[in-house]
């Protein structure tokens, strides 16, 4: 019942709540002030553009896991994990935990998966 329950949570996730899962993640994106160092775009801001995230991401073998483990502690990341490494050594500059609650950083997620897509750069500019 329990996985029925989970199946049925994720499907509708994934059906109709995905518009509001974009809303709120933007709203996410600014209450985690993520926007106030990082661009959607390949742009540099104080931390790495995020455009293409995922695609970076699974190029080096990192999954979501990976990505939520490391936004709720970049610094414990930095220290154990050879890419979270070379990015601090990049932008010399450590990433601070987010705040967010756990559901949050899940919606978070989701919404950084479509809102980094290379494919929206050319359909938006
Ligand atoms: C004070 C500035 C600052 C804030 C706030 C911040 N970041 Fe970052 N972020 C950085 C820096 C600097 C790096 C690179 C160095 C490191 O890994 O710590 C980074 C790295 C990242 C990466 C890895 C990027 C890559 O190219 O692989 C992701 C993803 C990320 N941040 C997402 C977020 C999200 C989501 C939030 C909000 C919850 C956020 N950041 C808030 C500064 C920030």
């Amino acid at each position: 019942m329990m996985k029925l329950l989970i199946f049925a949570f994720i499907f509708s996730l994934s059906s109709e709540k995905k518009g509001d899962i974009l809303k709120t993640g933007e709203k996410l994106f600014k209450k985690g002030t993520c926007s106030s160092c990082h661009n959607l775009t390949d742009k540099k801001k104080i931390g790495p553009g995020l455009l293409g995230l995922f695609e970076r991401l699974e190029k080096n073998k990192k999954d979501e896991k990976w990505l939520k483990e490391f936004l709720k502690n970049p610094s414990k990341m930095i220290e154990k994990d050879e890419y979270a490494k070379n990015l601090f050594k990049k932008y010399k500059m450590k990433m601070p935990k987010t705040r967010l609650e756990d559901e949050e950083i899940d919606i978070l997620i989701q919404y950084l998966k479509e809102a980094t897509k290379i494919e929206n750069e050319e359909s938006e500019e």
